[in-house]
């Protein structure tokens, strides 16, 4: 039987090849003229930001940049952020990078409509109560679906535990899609975000609050992945292998923000903030051990579909789907457990990864029932 479920995206999904000519048009149609570019310096070194400033100009847009955006975005670089968009009186702002300056433009969004501080909101503080500053999004990473979530990730500067704050107002108006600006990733980062797409997908297919819409674009994530991520890794500039991964992403994106995570990025936000590890990375040495964890506990006709999609027989046993799943990972170059981490692992820090990950409400969406001893356990394990 169908459970209730709810189904919410109001964020307009545009596919457009290049990207800089598409955006004058979005901005427009949002009534706006002054915009603030969020991005990276990473991203500004490949031209991007150039082109991009230079379409809006030519349509007559006033334009500022902000590139104060760590890897692992802090509550400093957000109020900064917000700070520019205030003293430049901004209509729109456009996000162009990966999850970081994504992340940091959605939590800028919100503060300005909103007022006060991110760290007001975090861990059900201050409510929210305003739809954010128009937000377009324009990801060039295939990985985080940060593009069209509802969600912002970014740490205390005080401490480095990384707390999400999210709401249905929250959305960016608009996310623009152009393969092409992945082409110049790198096969690392390209491995990094790609597995983080598939454990979106994943998670969300075998988390308790599937529904259908779900589990339709969770398989077809898993499936993109499955078939393209090991393409787009080895072969950058292959742009049918790109493609279909940034479409990937957003299918595991919108999974992921409609139907929850599970222990893999329970985990993880410890983990990165410890270990100072990239979430994609950090992901990718999880997913073995914890899936391992979960498997029995995962449905026989959803085990099946997993089975299938791996190209194993429908009925496999777990132990086959737990070694194709460590394989993939392997196979892209990333790390199957936190082995390289050991010296950092000690008993003081699994203890204060385990609990910070049982106060992420991911935990109560896994499959399997999980407890601090089973999270001290699991990293113990891995190291
Ligand atoms: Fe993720």
């Amino acid at each position: 039987m169908i459970q209730p479920f709810d189904f919410q995206l109001p964020t307009r999904i545009s596919w457009r090849m290049p990207v800089s000519e598409a955006l004058p048009d979005a901005v427009a149609d949002l009534d706006s003229r002054r915009v603030m570019i969020v991005t990276d310096p990473g991203i500004v070194g490949t031209g991007l930001i150039d082109r991009i400033d230079n379409a809006l100009t030519g349509a007559g847009c006033t334009t500022s940049t902000f590139t104060d955006v760590g890897s692992n975005p802090t509550t400093r670089h957000v109020a900064s952020a917000r700070e520019m968009a205030q003293d430049t009186n901004a209509d729109v702002i456009v996000a162009v990078g990966g999850g970081s300056p994504i992340d940091t433009a959605k939590a800028a969004a919100m503060l300005v409509a909103n007022g006060g501080e991110y760290s007001d909101y975090q861990w059900d503080g201050r409510p929210i109560t305003q739809q954010s500053h128009p937000l377009i999004t324009v990801p060039t990473t295939a990985g985080t679906g940060s593009e069209i979530s509802k969600v912002a990730v970014i740490s205390d500067e005080s401490e480095p535990f990384k707390k999400g704050v999210l709401s249905p107002l929250m959305y960016a108006r608009v996310a623009i899609l152009d393969p092409e600006v992945t082409i110049g990733l790198p096969s690392g980062l390209t491995a990094a975000t790609g597995i983080d797409a598939f454990i979106h997908a994943l998670e969300a297919f075998t988390g308790k609050r599937t529904s259908p819409i779900t589990d339709m674009l969770a398989i077809e994530s898993l499936r993109l992945c499955w078939q393209h991520l090991p393409i787009a890794t080895t072969t950058g500039s292959d742009i049918e292998a790109r493609s279909q991964m940034m479409l990937a992403a957003l299918y595991g994106g919108m999974a992921m923000d409609q139907s929850g995570l599970g222990l893999v990025h329970a985990l993880s936000g410890g983990v990165c903030s410890r270990l100072h590890l990239h979430h994609g990375l950090a992901n990718a040495a999880l997913l073995p051990t914890v899936f391992e964890f979960n498997v029995g506990h995962i449905s026989a006709e959803r085990r099946h579909t997993l089975s299938r999609i791996v190209g194993l027989p429908s009925d496999a046993p777990d132990e086959a789907l737990v070694v194709s799943m460590t394989e993939f990972v392997r196979l892209l170059g990333l790390p199957t457990d936190l082995s390289e981490h050991r010296e950092s692992l000690d008993a003081d820090v699994i203890d204060s990864i385990a609990e910070e990950s049982m106060r992420m409400v991911m935990v109560h969406n896994n499959p399997r029932l999980v407890e601090t001893s089973d999270c001290r356990s699991l990293i113990a394990a891995m190291a």
